[in-house]
């Protein structure tokens, strides 16, 4: 097969022929693995277990959600996972990748490093399949904490309008997506989830707490008034270094912590 390659120079046409029948450089793929937990209630007799796939990166998307759906779609349609979003605003694709917490959506393969990676479920979770946790106690968390505006005036005809400087108050809290990387990396969230509500939940506390229109500031911090729901927190701060939206839950439970002392 012939190509031809034609330019000016120097007033001059010229013409290039060359034969790339024997030149075209050979294929070269290049392939990263991929060590991903298994297990399935399907199949309790068998332990959990982390299982190999072997992707060519050329023909991969960027993120580690990619590799995941590329698996799922033309390796082995049974591996488990959540996700809806990819962009990193629905949360349901929380995973532990290389040992942290974070959003498979929206976290870049490494292409050329030439390290495996390896892929659990968000650690210290009751597992549902594969990379699926039990969240329903995080919810149901969530929900203790009332997370929607009460007060006793009476409503408003059109919006419950705030300050701008009473809005402002809410910015690095209101965005949490609430994905619980943050939580399930809190060692304190690990050994006592069943009474510690966790960072993500504290901070939304936190955020309905100081929100100027709401009236149940006192009731909210009684809620958190025992030994448990938040002093249990111990500052470690695991919880806003790995958070995947750059928020800090762990100055939102020091903040609820300092005005239950001070306020
Ligand atoms: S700062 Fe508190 S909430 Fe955050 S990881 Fe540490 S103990 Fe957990
Ligand atoms: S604070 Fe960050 S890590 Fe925690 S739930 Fe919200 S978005 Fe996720
Ligand atoms: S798929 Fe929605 S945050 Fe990743």
């Amino acid at each position: 097969m012939l190509s031809i390659k034609s330019g000016l120079r120097t007033g001059l046409s010229k013409v290039i022929l060359r034969t790339f029948a024997t030149d075209a450089p050979a294929y070269e793929p290049n392939y990263k693995n991929f060590k991903v937990y298994r297990w399935s209630p399907d199949h309790p007799e068998e332990k959990p277990h982390m299982q190999d796939f072997n992707l060519d990166m050329n023909e991969t998307g960027p993120m580690m959600l990619d590799a995941l759906l590329k698996i799922k779609n033309e390796v082995d349609p049974t591996l488990t996972l959540r996700r809806s979003c990819r962009e990193g605003i629905c949360g349901s694709c929380a995973m532990n990748i290389d040992g942290r917490n974070t959003l498979a959506c929206i976290t870049k393969i490494n292409k050329t490093d030439g390290k495996e990676v390896k892929i659990y479920p968000l650690p210290h979770m009751y597992v549902v399949r594969d990379l699926v946790p039990d969240l329903t106690l995080f919810y149901q968390q969530y929900k203790s904490i009332q997370p929607y505006l009460q007060t006793s005036k009476p409503p408003p005809e059109k919006e419950n309008l705030q300050t701008i400087e009473d809005r402002k108050k809410l910015d690095g809290l209101y965005e949490c997506i609430l994905c619980a990387c943050c939580s399930t990396s809190c060692p304190s969230y690990w050994w006592n989830q069943q009474e510690y509500l966790g960072p993500a939940v504290l901070m939304q506390a936190y955020r309905w707490m100081i929100d100027s229109r709401d009236d149940a500031t006192e009731a909210r911090k009684q809620m958190l008034q025992n030994s448990m729901s938040l002093y249990r927190c111990h500052t470690i701060m695991n919880c806003s270094r790995t958070c995947p939206k750059g928020l800090n839950p762990g100055r939102a439970v020091a903040a609820i912590k300092k005005s239950m002392a001070f306020e």
